[in-house]
């Protein structure tokens, strides 16, 4: 097993050699330095776990590092060691996030029985990592990732269904998924040797739909210069996707129903009926049949696709499928922006599963995907996360709403909340916020905000 590193610093090099001698029979590496800046740029690019410092040292006290490492990751664990011993100090570290507060001269056994104790954590740590990273590789399908039953039942459904289909509808609330499934169905059927076509129903303007769906001839209407292919002929022997299915106009629909039921389309403007081989999933977050029964559906047409239909789960039903998709996202975010992000604190990760997921998995996305970029930690923790988060007063958000904040605004939430809990006390604000006292004043006063706010 790689064993677990340390950063062991003390001026008095004496000391050091001391302390390493101590620490040595344990299964860690030890790195060692009698410089505390030199220290803190190793600590930010080989990221230790445990870091053992002195706390009387010139250019930088082990106060001051401390500081310095918990702003840049919170989950590692630093003990201070010193002949100075004071109970204020003492509070003070253990209050800025330090394991442990040690007493010199050290004592080998009880040194090497605290240090003990943290190398068990971090091993345990690491093994459940491990052991998530192994369940997310087999709870994985075409790129969808979920181990909960309501995931299972939705993949064996695909499984089955798309060898055979001909029209499927699928519905489920918005972010949980719909456009993952369509693809993987076209991946798992015999159409994945042709095209896989979508349209967004949504977005197209409705004159031009008819159009879009099965092409023109030159002159069929003014501004058709040549002929046209349309989305059904690019989708012949493969399939077509269409998105949104619910904002189809009813005109449109009418000519889609009869697209399916004869299997050819018409160019506009031309009679010559050309014969297409196309399987059609569709897709929804609307309730259909209230669409139906409002007539803004044919239920023909309902009929017609939904003949098979599959529905996507939303997040609050997929039990324990948060963690595997916030790991997922963290992998995917660390990649993608270059990041050390591993994963998140426990504090982080309660903050997630209280949440109710409105905007489904991709509104999980985007809050893992934004802290990810936006944090230089290793362990995403609560300040990461949008302010809307923590405040369960907004937790129930209308359903679609899955824009995120400003950083500017969950900036000022965050400074508003972490003053209230102070009492206004700008000190312990900072602390709270884990900045420096200058940075908050500096930050208050960038937002305006005075005591009492
Ligand atoms: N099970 C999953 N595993 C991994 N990523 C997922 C999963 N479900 C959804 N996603 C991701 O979440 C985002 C939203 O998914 P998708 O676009 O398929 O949702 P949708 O159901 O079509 O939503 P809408 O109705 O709003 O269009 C995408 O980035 C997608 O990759
Ligand atoms: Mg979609």
């Amino acid at each position: 097993m790689t064993p677990i590193t340390m950063t062991l610093i003390d001026d008095n090099p004496a000391s050091l050699e001391l302390l390493s001698t101590v620490l040595n029979a344990v299964n860690l590496k030890v790195t060692c330095f009698e410089n505390p800046e030199t220290a803190l740029d190793h600590i930010l690019t080989d990221h230790p776990q445990i870091v053992v410092t002195d706390l009387m040292m010139p250019g930088m006290s082990g106060m001051e590092l401390l500081d310095r490492v918990m702003e840049f990751d919170p989950s590692i664990d630093v003990v201070l060691v010193t002949a100075h011993y004071t109970t204020e100090s003492a509070v003070e570290a253990i209050q800025k996030g330090a394991a442990d507060y040690i007493n010199k001269p050290v004592s080998p056994a009880i040194l090497r029985q605290k240090i003990g104790v943290l190398i068990e954590k971090h091993e345990a740590a690491r093994k459940t990592q491990e052991i998530e990273a192994n369940l997310a590789a087999s709870s994985e399908f075409e790129g969808m990732i979920g181990n909960s039953t309501s995931m299972g039942e939705l993949f064996s459904k695909i499984r089955r269904v798309a060898p055979h289909f001909r029209s499927i509808l699928v519905t489920g609330d918005t972010g949980t998924g719909k456009e993952l499934v369509a693809r993987a169905l076209f991946q798992m059927s015999p159409a994945r040797r042709g095209n896989f076509v979508p349209i967004n129903c949504s977005a197209v303007v409705e004159t031009l739909f008819e159009s879009e769906l099965f092409g023109h001839v030159r002159g069929a209407f003014t501004g058709a210069n040549a002929d046209k292919m349309g989305l059904f002929e690019h989708a012949h022997e493969g399939v077509l996707f269409l998105d949104e299915i619910g904002d189809m106009p009813l005109s449109t629909q009418a000519k889609l129903l009869r697209a399916l039921q004869n299997q050819e389309v018409q160019r506009l403007g031309s009679l010559q009926a050309r014969k297409v081989n196309v399987r059609v999933i569709a897709a929804t977050h609307q309730n259909l049949r209230d669409k139906i029964a409002r007539g803004t559906f044919r239920e023909d047409l309902f009929y017609r696709l939904g003949m098979v239909e599959i529905s996507t789960p939303s997040l609050r039903e997929r039990e324990g499928d948060l963690r595997l998709l916030v790991r997922h996202f963290v992998e995917k975010y660390a990649k993608l922006y270059d990041k050390r992000v591993q994963g998140l604190t426990n504090r982080a990760q309660m903050v997630l599963s209280r949440h109710t997921w409105p905007g489904n998995v991709r509104e999980l996305e985007n809050v893992i995907g934004h802290a990810a970029m936006m944090s230089p930690a290793t362990m995403l923790d609560v300040a990461d996360l949008p302010a809307y988060l923590l405040q369960p007063g907004t937790l129930a958000r209308p359903t679609g709403a899955t824009e995120l904040p400003s950083l500017e605004s969950q900036e000022k939430a965050l400074l508003v909340s972490a003053m209230t809990k102070a009492g206004d006390n700008q000190s312990e604000a900072a602390r709270i916020l884990r900045i420096s006292r200058d940075t908050l004043r500096y930050r208050l006063k960038k937002h305006d905000i005075k005591s009492g706010h």
